[in-house]
């Protein structure tokens, strides 16, 4: 099933390193980052896995609970979670689901069978609020993620949920935004009382509304 922007994530049961879930109790009112990698036992998804544990206090400052997946079964898991904490100095303190039957793979089409048929690339789907999918990325097997770039983009969706902006490229918490194009001179001078600059009547800059 092909997952498209502002689609429903949907909802599965599963086994995880951290007990059985129903993903959208888990996940609750708040951000959830799924993410998928290939296989257990496997260099680059070892250093992702340690990473995301060292940063999971980035994740929490923003609301937002992480969650992996592999079509490897819970005790190969747990097996591996101890490797991670052997080579990485951390292991994993987020859940780990197990999809051995593919169940959560196929469902959010995490495995692309002209890269392979077993194994599942690495996706990132990050999921609002309210249970809509708001960013995917698809990276092949042999390239680690950019968990930095993952984190800018959920500061960019918090930030453009409750603000009438957008955000220019490259921007990091902090920086100007744009003015979001719908809005009228009139209704930005209301919105940002820092005032914007208008480079063209499209694009118009303003301080980030809640710094
Ligand atoms: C890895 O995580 O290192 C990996 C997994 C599958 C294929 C290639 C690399």
């Amino acid at each position: 099933m092909t997952i498209r922007l502002g689609d429903i994530a949907p909802d599965f049961t599963a086994e995880t390193t951290e007990g059985p879930i129903r993903f959208h109790e888990w996940k609750g009112t708040g951000w959830a980052v799924l993410f998928s990698h290939p296989k257990d036992f496997t260099p680059v998804c070892t250093t992702e896995l340690g990473h995301v544990a060292r940063i999971k206090g980035e994740f929490d400052r923003r609301g937002c609970k992480v969650i992996g997946l592999s079509v490897d079964p819970l005790g190969s898991h747990r097996e591996w979670s101890r490797d991670i904490a052997e080579t990485q100095g951390i292991a994993p303190n987020f859940p780990m689901i197990a999809d051995p039957d593919r169940k959560v793979a196929g469902l959010y089409d995490m495995i692309h069978p002209n890269a392979s048929d077993t194994m599942t690339v690495r996706t990132v789907f990050v999921v609002g609020p309210d249970q809509k999918v708001k960013l995917t990325i698809t990276y092949p097997a042999s390239t680690g993620r950019n968990f930095d770039e993952i984190l800018r983009v959920i500061d960019s969706l918090q930030l453009t949920a409750k603000h009438a902006v957008a955000t220019p490229v490259n921007w990091r918490d902090g920086d100007d935004v744009i003015v979001a194009p719908a809005l009228s001179d009139d209704d930005a001078k209301a919105r940002f009382p820092k005032g914007f600059r208008k480079l063209k009547p499209y694009l118009r800059v303003t301080p980030q509304p809640n710094r």
